[in-house]
This record gives structure tokens, C-alpha cells and sequence, in this order.
């Protein structure tokens, strides 16, 4: 039974992740329904990242909170969904650390309302998919060696990772008991445009602009797998045309950096492009207190995706990451719209005693 793909439901649309997701979907030759973006528009969520799609018949933006149930099965009735890709969540570790509660309400009991809603309006429709956007923190912290395979044992960390983990484990059962379709992909650090500037790579560009701080948590030795957002994006939609029912992917870019040498990278890249001497922005790195429970590494093993589904990534570091210094430093709109209003506050709360533990400039 081939699937329909004919009316996507993407939860989450207006964010980082999603926002790609969609526009790559559009440019897709093979792809010919249509979008319902459903989008709570809380901090992380911005119009203005999909402004440019506002006369796309194909796509639709619907503000709702994934957490109203009532509003949940009308996008399904009256949009005729036959397919989810839910990215829809509080996607944080910091702010999951200064304040749990949305975590638990979105990214668990909005994954239920959505698994309830798809039961409720697909029936035993073989021709649907729910697709589960997810996370490699789920798998917990790794040493300095090994790498997270889809049959890891969950060992999520961090209240964000814990969230994570029961939605992933929500969906699951709603295939195991109900037999809904379902598919998950648990994915590395995405970094590309449109990332809100709460996540480590667009703090270093703008704080390096701005003639800010750099701030490293802890020693700066954590690593994280780095992948190009288009990358991912294109991991979902082959999943949503060939991936079986009941299958997770890990997705990851083979590219493992520990976070002060991908700073130090980024302060090379950002000077190439601004014409400001490297110097000056290194001396801006600043070691500041590490995250409390800080996962020490991830690594992501991503051969099933590559052997089962031919899955590549299509970006090199080198070329993903000056992309993405240039639109930062080209879309100065966009940053101070996403960094206005709820978002300043926030930070200017939260961060504002934040100590810098020593201070080596290089
Ligand atoms: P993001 O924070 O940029 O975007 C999240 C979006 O969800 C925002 O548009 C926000 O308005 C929306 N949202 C939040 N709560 C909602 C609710 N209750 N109802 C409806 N919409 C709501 O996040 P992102 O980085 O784009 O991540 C998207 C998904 O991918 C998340 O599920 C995240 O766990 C997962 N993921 C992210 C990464 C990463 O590196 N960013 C890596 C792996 C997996
Ligand atoms: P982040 O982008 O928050 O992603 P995650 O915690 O989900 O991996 O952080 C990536 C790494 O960078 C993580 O080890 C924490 C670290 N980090 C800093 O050192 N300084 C910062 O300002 C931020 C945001 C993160």
C-alpha cells in the first residue's frame, strides 16, 4: 500500500527545524499535496521564518497549540490529514533545566493529544504515517568513544531528554497497541538559518558581531555531532516515502566537535566573512558555569538510515557552516525580531548573574 502524502499536518512548522522542513518539501519535484502548518507560536516559533511561502497555495498556517484537543482533531477533519511530521516542542536544555512544566506539557501531552487525535481520525488506514521527530538525547551521555545505535537502551539526562524519550515511548505504544503507523527519527545538533539564538551556534555568531562574551559552559569540552538542518530535513522526507511503519532512524552528520574547538572554528569562519581580525573575537571566548547534569558527549551511528534508505548527507561542515555565518550575518531583520519581547526578558532573568568562572581570552 503506497502512502498518500497528500495533506501533511507538520507540527512546529514556525520553528528552527520545521520551518526547513517545509520549504524543502515545496522544492521537492516528488512531492505534490499540500502543507498545514500548525504552530503554537510560543518564543521559538516565528511567522517571519516562512513569510516568503504567505502566497503558496499549497501551504496553509493554522495557530494552535498542540496541546487543545478540540483544536487538534479539526485540523485533522477539516484538512483531511492524512500524514503528521511532529516536531511541535519545547526544544531547550537550558530553559528545561530553569523550568520543566513545558516540557512535560507539550512534548509528552501534546504528543498524546496528537497520537489520540490520528487514532481517532484514521481508523485502520494502512496508506497514513505518523512521523515522530526526535532526539539523540534520548540515548543518554556517552563516553569519549562508541556512537548511539536505534537499538540503544534510553538513558535520557536532562529534563528537555526525558520529555523526549516518553514521547518517543508514547509512540511507540500507540503502534504496539493500536497499530497506528508510525515512524521516529532521533537526530543530532541540527545548526543552519533560522535557529533561534538560545542554541550555541547563532549565540557565537551574534555575540561575536556584538563584541559580546563567548560563553563556554564548563571546560568547553562536551561534544556534539553537528548536522546541516537541510540534511535532516531531507532524512524526514525520505522516511516519509520509504521508511516501513514501525522503524526509527538515527540521523547524524559524522561530524563530531568538542564545543571550544568548534567555537574557536566559528570565530575563523566569522572573521573570513566580517573582515575582523580572528583575534578579536577569540579573545571574546569566556568559560561561564557549566549546565548542571551536562551530557558529556553524543555521537550518532547512522548507517541504517544509509543502508536501508540510501540516505547521504549532502552538506560538508565546511560549506553548511558558512552558509550559515552569512545568513546570520545578511538577516539582521529576522534577529531582531526573534530576539525582541518574551525572549529578552527571559534571558535577561535567567542569565543576567550567570558568572564567568576564569576568563581565557584565547
Ligand atoms: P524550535 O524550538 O526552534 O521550534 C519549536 C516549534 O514548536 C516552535 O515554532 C514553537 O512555536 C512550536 N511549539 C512549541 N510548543 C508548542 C505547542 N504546545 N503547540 C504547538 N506548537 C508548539 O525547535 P527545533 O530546534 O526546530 O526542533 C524541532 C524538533 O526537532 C523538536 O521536536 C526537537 O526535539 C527536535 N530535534 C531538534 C534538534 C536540534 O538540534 N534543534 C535535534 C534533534 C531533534
Ligand atoms: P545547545 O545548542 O544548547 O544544544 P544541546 O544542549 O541540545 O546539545 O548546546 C550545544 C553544546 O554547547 C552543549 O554542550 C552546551 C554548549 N553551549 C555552550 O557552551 N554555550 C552556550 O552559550 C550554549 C547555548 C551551549
Amino acid at each position: 500500500m503506497e502512502r498518500s502524502l497528500e495533506s501533511i499536518l507538520v507540527t512546529g512548522g514556525s520553528g528552527f527545524i520545521g520551518s526547513n522542513f517545509i520549504r524543502h518539501l515545496l522544492a521537492q519535484e516528488g512531492f505534490s499535496g499540500r502543507i498545514v502548518n500548525a504552530d503554537a507560536l510560543t518564543y521559538a516559533g516565528n511567522p517571519l521564518n516562512l513569510a516568503d511561502l504567505q502566497d503558496d497555495e499549497r501551504y496553509t498556517f493554522i495557530q494552535a497549540d498542540i496541546r487543545d484537543e478540540e483544536a487538534v482533531a479539526r485540523l485533522f477533519s477539516e484538512y483531511e490529514v492524512d500524514t503528521v511530521v511532529h516536531f511541535a516542542a519545547e526544544s531547550h536544555v537550558d530553559r528545561s533545566i530553569f523550568g520543566p512544566r513545558d516540557f512535560i506539557t507539550t512534548n509528552v501531552m501534546g504528543t498524546f493529544t496528537l497520537l489520540e487525535a490520528a487514532r481517532e481520525a484514521w481508523g485502520d488506514r494502512p496508506d497514513v504515517l505518523f512521523h515522530h521527530v526526535s532526539t539523540d538525547e534520548v540515548y543518554g551521555s556517552l563516553g569519549d568513544t562508541g556512537a548511539f545505535l536505534e537499538t540503544t537502551a534510553y538513558d535520557p539526562k536532562s529534563p528537555y531528554s526525558a520529555s523526549k524519550a516518553g514521547s518517543d515511548h508514547l509512540v511507540r505504544a500507540w503502534a504496539h497497541t493500536f497499530h497506528l503507523p508510525v515512524t521516529i527519527s532521533n537526530c543530532s545538533n541540527n545548526y543552519g538559518p533560522y535557529q533561534f539564538p538560545e542554541k550555541l551556534v547563532p549565540v557565537m555568531i551574534l555575540n561575536m558581531v556584538e563584541g559580546k562574551p563567548l560563553p563556554v559552559y564548563g571546560q568547553g569540552l562536551n561534544v556534539r555531532d553537528w548536522l546541516y538542518v537541510g540534511d535532516h530535513a531531507q532524512a524526514i522526507w525520505t522516511i516519509l516515502q520509504h521508511g516501513p511503519a514501525g522503524e526509527t532512524y538515527n540521523v547524524g552528520g559524522e561530524n563530531e566537535w568538542r564545543n571550544i574547538d568548534l567555537v574557536k572554528h566559528l570565530c575563523d569562519v566569522v572573521a573570513k566573512q566580517t573582515g575582523e581580525p580572528e583575534d578579536d573575537y577569540l579573545r571574546l571566548i569566556t568559560y561561564v558555569t557549566d549546565r548542571p547534569g551536562h551530557d558529556h558527549r553524543y555521537a550518532i551511528d547512522c548507517a541504517k538510515i544509509k543502508r536501508e534508505l540510501g540516505w547521504r548527507q549532502a552538506h560538508d561542515f565546511p560549506s553548511g557552516l558558512s552558509e550559515t555565518v552569512a545568513w546570520y550575518l545578511a538577516n539582521t531583520e529576522w534577529i531582531a525580531s526573534v530576539r525582541s519581547g518574551e525572549y529578552r526578558t527571559w534571558m535577561e532573568t535567567n542569565y543576567a548573574g550567570r558568572g564567568s568562572v576564569n576568563d581565557h581570552g584565547r
